[in-house]
């Protein structure tokens, strides 16, 4: 399936170059189409221009007239960047200038939700999945209003990259038009269902409220920060404070013992010098004594 998305990738634009010959100089606004993989416009014209004229095929290319992206691709540091849109109007993925949202019904561009009006009841239908509550499906904009039991609609985007070691990595996006988050769309009715809480068994990521279905239970998200809750933040205080103050104790201890040790060396010490000298004045004085008797013998 991969060598047949990328022989098509290599294939479209020739196709349509063979078909609508280009005079030289010029662009044809009929050969603007998506990239397969990446799902980028691809036209005849650079980044930095796009394709204009009153014959789309023997037009010309200008200089684009807004951008979408605060930082937009395909311009270099210090470029002169054209201009972003005022609110209410947005920018079409050509540049080709500011024009005003559309309602729900009429035609938007691949993952531009915000090119629609948003509904009446934005703020009860806004969300994470859609923007102000309207949303893009299938090239259509519509609201994301569809409640429990209802009919909905689903769409799939497939993008194609190739990872670290050469491999395709194909990254399917299936958005649908349910209330978020409350709601999904199941694929194989098409009918919006309730979505699962953490710890619930599921097959796809859409299933889930947290968007993420792990080895087949919703799990929360890979960027969730991790909470640490108060009582373990209390119990690895306690410890480290406890084993400083018993640290501390031990160590005050084996100080007590040695400086004990080290006082009684000395008093044995300074006793055996007593017995010493006791020793000597004894030996001293049975020495005199002996003298004293030989002297009155004599
Ligand atoms: C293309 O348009 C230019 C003027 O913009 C004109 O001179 C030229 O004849 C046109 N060529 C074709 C093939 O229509
Ligand atoms: C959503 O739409 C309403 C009505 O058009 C607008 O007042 C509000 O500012 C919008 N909110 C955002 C975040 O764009
Ligand atoms: C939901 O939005 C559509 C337009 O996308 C509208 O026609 C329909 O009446 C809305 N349904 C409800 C229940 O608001
Ligand atoms: C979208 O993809 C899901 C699974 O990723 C599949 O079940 C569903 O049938 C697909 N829908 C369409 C319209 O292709």
């Amino acid at each position: 399936m991969f060598t047949t998305l990328l022989l098509l990738a290599l294939a479209i634009p020739t196709l349509i170059s063979a078909d609508t010959p280009v005079p030289p100089g010029h662009c044809s606004s009929n050969n603007n189409h998506l990239d397969p993989a990446s799902k980028k416009l691809v036209s005849d014209c650079t980044d930095q221009t796009f394709c204009s004229g009153a014959d789309p095929s023997n037009a010309t290319c200008v200089p684009r007239q807004c951008r979408r992206d605060e930082f937009p691709f395909g311009f270099s540091a210090g470029e002169a960047i054209p201009p972003l849109c005022a609110r209410g109007t947005f920018c079409p993925d050509e540049g080709s200038g500011c024009r005003a949202l559309v309602p729900a019904g009429s035609p938007c561009e691949l993952n531009r939700d915000e090119q629609c009006i948003a509904p009446p009841d934005w703020a009860h239908l806004a969300s994470t999945q859609n923007f102000n509550g309207s949303i893009c499906l299938q090239s259509v904009c519509m609201y994301a209003n569809v409640t429990l039991g209802d009919r909905c609609i689903t769409d799939n985007t497939t993008y194609i990259d190739v990872g670290p070691s050469g491999q395709q990595v194909t990254n399917t996006v299936t958005r649908d038009n349910c209330q978020s988050p409350q709601f999904y769309c199941n694929p194989t009715d098409l009918i919006c269902e309730r979505t699962l809480p953490i710890r619930s068994p599921c097959e796809a990521d859409p299933q889930c409220t947290s968007l993420n279905c792990a080895t087949g239970t919703c799990a929360n998200p890979p960027a969730t920060p991790v909470r640490i809750p108060p009582w373990q933040c209390a119990l690895t205080t306690t410890a480290i404070v406890g084993a400083m103050l018993v640290t501390c104790m031990l160590l005050i201890l084996l100080d007590k013992r040695y400086r004990l040790q080290r006082s009684r060396e000395l008093r044995d010490y300074y006793y055996q010098q007593i017995g010493l000298r006791r020793s000597i004045i004894a030996l001293h004085a049975a020495a005199a004594e002996i003298y004293m008797d030989e002297k009155v013998v004599l």
